[in-house]
């Protein structure tokens, strides 16, 4: 038995928009969420970004999709070539399955972010500018459990998606080449089928909802922006007064800065907070030494993604451990210079450092002092469980200095 009206008319021009931009973005989410999840087949650099991409992309494909649905509630499908009852069914089937997954896949992935403990934002189109909310899922939902459980949830839905693809292009090419029926042609923007015609209120409803979704999300976003922890810089602790026969640093004049590496490409900050208790003659180096305390909520990071996770509990955790220390006491000269030694002291593990540096004493008896320092921010736990294989962010930290200092007058002047 077949089912339908003779006459077959092609979808009008806000539905086939619609439906070409879903599909190559769902395909683009298939083929690359495919990929980002084999992360060798991506360059290193481009890894971090193209999860943002996945996110992004995905989430457009939710925003379409509600403009697809209201679109087709006032455009409902014009009628299609006769078939059997079996097959008008199955295709209706796959369709309704269709907007299923094109809601609950990227919601999926939505979620999955959302239960991450790792608190990585989601920045539309990488901009810092559109942070973009995760769900309101209650707090213990929020936990590696929770987003295992989302992650397999999106993937099986997501490879459905591939699965229901295959049916819906097949039962097209079935009707197009073997029953030589208007199918592909119905959704396709060239030839002379009629076209359905166009409810034009369609075009404010799916606008809007379109926008009413992007900008609530967007607003949401920048509220939770402002209550996100971030390493503000604060007010420098007051300096210390420096030891006898030793160096007051000039804070204004001097700088402590950092780099790592983050996606393949540098990333650096300032450390605005510290204070320096330094004793160096270059002529009596089994005296010298130096003590650097930093205060850690004064370390601004430059990457948005770093930023949002540094002050918590993988990163240098500063609601436990306010400071950062550095402790050098063994001085020898080295070719270009100076090297010290000493420990650095991180969340409250220290491990060893070396410091190579220069000492140039100025013409006015001040000095200038330049150097830097390696640190492994694993052996520190920093990020250990955001990046654990320092796939994006790198392991190696190095920290310069840049001090400009005056001999401090001795005790009792
Ligand atoms: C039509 C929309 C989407 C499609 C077709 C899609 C597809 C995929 C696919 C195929 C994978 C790889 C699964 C695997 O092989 O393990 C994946 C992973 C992922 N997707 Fe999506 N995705 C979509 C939307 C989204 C959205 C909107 C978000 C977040 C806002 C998102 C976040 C993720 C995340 C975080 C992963 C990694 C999951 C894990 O850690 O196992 N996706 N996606």
């Amino acid at each position: 038995m077949r089912t339908g009206s003779a006459e077959v008319r092609g979808y009008n021009a806000g539905a086939m928009l619609l439906h070409w931009a879903i599909a190559l973005a769902i395909l683009f989410q298939l083929a690359g969420g495919f990929a980002m999840m084999r992360l060798d087949v991506l360059p290193d650099a481009g890894r971090f970004a193209f999860f943002q991409w996945h996110k992004t992309v995905g989430l457009l494909v939710l925003t379409l999709t509600l403009a697809r649905i209201a679109w087709r509630l006032l455009n409902p499908p014009p009628a299609h070539a006769p078939m059997s009852r079996v097959e008008a069914g199955a295709a209706h089937l796959v369709h309704g399955l269709f907007y299923a997954l094109m809601l609950l896949v990227p919601l999926s992935g939505w979620f999955v972010v959302s239960a991450s403990p790792t608190a990585i934002p989601t920045l539309l189109f990488l901009s810092e500018h559109l942070p973009w909310p995760n769900l309101p899922i209650p707090a213990a939902w929020r936990s590696e459990g929770g987003e295992s459980v989302a992650a397999t949830l999106h993937m099986v839905l997501a490879y459905s998606t591939l699965a229901l693809l295959v049916l819906h292009v097949a039962g097209a090419l079935k009707h197009s080449v073997l029953d030589r029926q208007a199918s592909f042609r119905r959704m396709m923007p060239v030839g002379h089928l009629p076209r359905q015609s166009t409810a034009l209120l369609a075009i404010p409803l799916a606008v809007g909802l379109a926008t009413l979704f992007l900008g609530g999300g967007l607003a949401a976003g920048q509220g939770e922006g402002a209550e996100a922890p971030a390493l503000a810089a604060r007010e420098a602790p007051a300096a210390q007064p420096a030891e006898a026969g030793g160096w007051v640093v000039d804070k204004a004049a001097s700088r402590f800065t950092y780099e790592a590496s983050f996606s393949g490409k540098p990333m650096t900050g300032d450390i605005a907070g510290w204070t320096a208790a330094i004793r160096f003659d270059p002529a009596d180096l089994a005296q010298a030494s130096a003590r650097i305390e930093i205060d850690a909520a004064s370390i601004t990071v430059g990457d948005p993604f770093v930023r949002s996770s540094a002050p918590g509990p993988d990163g240098l955790d500063i609601a436990a451990h306010p400071s950062l220390a550095v402790a050098l006491d063994r001085f020898e000269k080295s070719e270009t210079g100076f090297r010290a030694q000493g420990t650095v002291t991180i969340k409250g593990q220290s491990a060893p450092i070396e410091v190579p540096f220069t000492f140039e004493p100025q013409a006015d008896g001040s000095a200038h002092v330049a150097g830097s320092g390696v640190i492994d921010r694993l052996a520190f736990g920093l990020g250990t469980k955001n990046d654990p294989a320092a796939q994006w962010l790198g392991r190696e930290i190095t920290v310069r200095f840049d001090l400009r200092a005056a001999p401090a007058p001795a005790l009792g002047t």
